[in-house]
């Protein structure tokens, strides 16, 4: 048995989990930053690193009373150490280290993609082979797992992460940041039939482009402002964000199946913070249906960045030594 303490602190939240033979989470924990960057409309990185350093300390403290468990029971330490913000990211990996160094304990660090890849084995039996559409604000890109060390990224976007688009297309609507929760409530209400917005045509088999559907839709914005005036009214912003919903999901799910089919694999899985998005998740358990294909979606708690995946990804690619933090762009270029 192994229980690992495991601490993400990548972007915007601190997180701390405990996890136990990396698919049983004893407790996880977020302190959550996002009404100190609100104001400013995005991530301000000094002001991250600044409230990792205040959240950490008491949030290990926390977490290991929910778990009822204290340091002598740890067995291993654990961090994301990249990519992400290098304050941040120093934060979280300083602690883990210092606390395997004072505890005796061997420590792991965790590449931020794989941790989202391993939030699919959290509470599941998931096993590889499995194809992982991971879709966050700064990635999307479509792995193939074909075994716990060995992912192999076989399209990615030429352009904006759809995380990425969802902020933007919401920052224009006027929606609070970040925005892609918010449009995905939003398009619940909307006829996504309303607006017809072009899916982008790539050349790369499985490769993504969203630059273009951002811009339509923008450009589709203008025209209902002219025609409303604004504020647009309430249904007129649903139709619009369920229009560029449905293009979104339409587009991944396509290059998915198209991509578990000539792969041959079985299973499909969705991670990474945009996994969190209803039509999303909706659209892939109704493929996997139609097509006789496993589906596995990660809790709602394990889609957004959380501490619990990176205890499963160290786990199952227990790595003690610096990270290879460019090893998924590289498997695409290679
Ligand atoms: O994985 P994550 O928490 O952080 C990164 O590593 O990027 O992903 C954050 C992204 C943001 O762009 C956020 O707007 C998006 O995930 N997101 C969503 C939803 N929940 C979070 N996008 C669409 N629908 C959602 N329900
Ligand atoms: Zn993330």
């Amino acid at each position: 048995m192994t229980t690992l303490l495991a601490i993400e602190s990548s972007c915007d939240d601190t997180a701390v989990a405990i996890v136990r033979n990396g698919r049983t989470v004893l407790a996880s924990g977020v302190a959550s930053q996002v009404e100190t960057h609100e104001q400013y409309g995005g991530v301000i990185p000094e002001l991250a690193a600044r409230s990792h350093v205040a959240a950490i300390n008491p949030l290990i403290d926390q977490v290991l009373k929910q778990a009822d468990l204290s340091f002598p029971q740890i067995d291993g330490f654990t961090a994301t150490l990249g990519p992400g913000l290098i304050g941040s990211l120093l934060v979280g990996g300083s602690t883990a280290k210092a606390l395997s160094l004072a505890f005796n304990k061997p420590f792991y660090g965790v590449n931020h993609l794989y941790a989202h890849v391993a939030s699919n084995y959290l509470e599941s039996d998931l096993e590889p082979p499995f194809l992982c559409l991971l879709v966050s604000g700064g990635h999307t890109q479509l792995i193939e797992v074909s075994s716990y060390q060995r992912m192999e990224v076989l399209g990615q976007t030429l352009d904006d992460a759809v995380g990425e688009a969802y902020d933007k297309v919401a920052r224009l609507m006027g929606l609070p940041f970040p925005g892609g929760p918010y449009l995905d409530k939003l398009a619940a209400e909307g006829n996504p039939a309303a607006y017809p917005l072009p899916e982008a045509q790539v050349s790369g088999r499985y490769d993504f482009s969203f630059s273009g559907l951002k811009t339509a839709t923008l450009r589709l914005h203008e025209r209902l402002l002219a025609e409303y005036g604004e504020p647009l009214p309430q249904q007129v912003l649903a139709d619009l964000a369920a229009s560029f919903q449905q293009t979104v999901v339409n587009t991944l799910l396509k290059k998915m199946l198209r991509c578990a089919r000539e792969r041959q694999l079985g299973a499909m899985t969705v991670a990474g913070g945009v996994s969190a998005n209803k039509g999303l998740r909706q659209g892939v358990q109704a493929l996997g249906e139609k097509h006789g294909l496993r589906v596995f979606i990660p809790k709602m708690a394990y889609c957004t960045d959380n501490a619990a995946m990176v205890g499963a990804s160290a786990f199952f690619n227990p790595i003690t030594d610096a990270i290879d933090y460019d090893v998924f762009s590289r498997a695409h270029s290679a």
